[in-house]
């Protein structure tokens, strides 16, 4: 997606892998599972999927619609459409400079246990205490981190996305059927696991909150990628010949049903090792480092399966690192006229920066919160709740109000394609989808500055 010719996809089924291999990664397998744990189970599952198939739906085909109509990446594609909108180009793009250091963070934590597993020391990672004494330590966790951002930068700066992708195209499937496996065995080897699938799967409104809402949200525009440019980018890459409403159903359905498919894995889990204990599910970033790790030390062959899933978990990771970083450096390199090398350096040279914030944050700047936030926290909250809405509220004044909905479902139907569900389309970015994202704005901010506690 990055040559400086605007090269485009083959076909369909390229363009849905392509979009689809950005889009699932640790926001699947390790974000969305805690976020479900924590805001209430078989409610939160049932929200994120209503949003995700009107709310999500509608703003990923204006995303990737705006992208082939303007053949323009997300930095320029607003502005050419109204220049009073040139603001939301820059505002998207400062969003992956925000996520890249503390998802390479993260991917380093997926190092340390992919290693962990590799020699042998499953059952002390199975230990209660193991993930907050690694993270409170203050050199280990910033080695991986570099090391895991420095192979990020590394596969940037010398061009080989291509072959990173070529196998994770391997790895991917053996991950869903890895994580499948994990699930079942989880399900029906241990006791009190069906009242986590219960809780999962479920809805109950007694443990529905506005944060249910606002998580959801911010966790979908996290895990598709979305209000952020990315996927206009992909769009400008598309061919007139493929289906816009078909693509992104099938995006949908990929990142969503793996997502599904790591909290199954996760939350039975849980629920069985912590005896039903519901506050073990509120545990947040750590769980699926607190908990898999235990899964792992009671089954047989739980060493390899352990460093064989960590492994499969570090490819998704690192193919949305790179595609992160190669979008902050294609921004820089179009917009400050950077040459590649240069532009690659100073990217990684502000990861490191930021990065090493999120470490510390849990070991000597522990004392130091932002709004009462850790740094990692903070960051996240900062992109997913706050800024990603406002990139997503602009962009549905520019297609609701400005352009009109019309605009949109031109470019859908390109080429006789039939863009069957414009009228929820139409409806959702005009109306409901800016409404939604106000308020739901305001009481993020709101809970944010601590004014009320949702
Ligand atoms: N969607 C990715 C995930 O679920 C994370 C991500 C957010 C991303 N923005 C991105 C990946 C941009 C690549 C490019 O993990």
């Amino acid at each position: 997606m990055n040559d400086k010719k605007r090269s485009s996809f083959t076909g369909k089924i390229g363009f849905v892998l392509a979009a689809a291999g950005s889009a699932v990664g640790l926001g699947n397998i390790w974000r969305f599972p805690y976020l479900a744990a924590k805001y209430g189970g078989g409610i939160f599952l049932l929200v994120y999927i209503l949003l995700a198939v009107t709310f999500g739906f509608s703003l990923m085909v204006t995303e990737i619609a705006v992208g082939r109509k303007t053949g323009v990446s997300a930095i320029e594609a607003f502005g050419r459409l109204d220049k009073r909108f040139t603001f939301v180009g820059y505002l998207a793009s400062v969003v992956p400079i925000i996520i890249l250091p503390y998802y390479s963070v993260i991917g380093g934590w997926v190092v340390k246990y992919l290693v962990g597993f590799a020699a042998g020391q499953g059952s002390a990672m199975a230990d209660d205490a193991f993930f907050g004494q690694y993270l409170s330590s203050a050199a280990e966790p910033v080695i991986w981190f570099l090391l895991f951002i420095g192979v990020t930068a590394a596969v940037v700066m010398l061009g080989v996305e291509k072959g990173i992708e070529k196998v994770s195209k391997i790895m991917m499937p053996i991950l869903i059927v890895l994580i499948l496996v994990i699930a079942v065995y989880t399900i029906v080897s241990m006791d009190g696991a069906l009242d986590g699938v219960v809780y999962y799967i479920k809805p109950d409104l007694s443990h529905f909150s506005v944060m249910t809402v606002v998580a959801a949200m911010g966790q979908l525009f996290y895990s598709m990628s979305l209000a952020m440019g990315i996927m206009v980018t992909f769009g400008s890459y598309m061919k007139k010949d493929i289906s816009i409403e078909g693509s992104t159903h099938q995006i949908e359905i990929f990142d969503t049903g793996i997502a599904f498919l790591a909290g199954l894995m996760i939350i039975p889990a849980v629920f069985a090792f912590s005896g039903g204990d519901a506050s073990a599910l509120g545990k947040g970033p750590g769980l699926m480092f607190v908990t898999l790790p235990k899964v792992f030390d009671t089954m047989p062959g739980g060493t390899l399966i352990g460093a064989a899933f960590f492994i499969m978990v570090l490819f998704a990771a690192l193919t949305s690192s790179i595609s992160l970083m190669e979008t902050i450096v294609s921004i820089f390199c179009d917009k400050l006229n950077m040459k590649r090398i240069p532009a690659c350096l100073i990217v990684f040279g502000i990861s490191v920066a930021l990065g090493l914030l999120s470490c510390f944050g849990y070991s000597i700047l522990s004392d130091v919160t932002v709004f009462g936030m850790q740094f990692l926290d903070f960051f996240d909250f900062f992109s997913n709740s706050i800024l990603m809405p406002v990139v997503a509220f602009a962009t549905c004044i520019l297609v609701g109000c400005v352009l009109t909905p019309g605009a949109v479902i031109g470019e859908a139907e390109e080429n006789g394609k039939h863009f069957r569900q414009k009228k929820l389309y139409s409806v959702m970015i005009r109306y409901i989808a800016p409404v939604f994202i106000v308020l739901i704005l305001l009481s993020s901010i709101l809970d944010f500055f601590g004014v009320v506690k949702i």
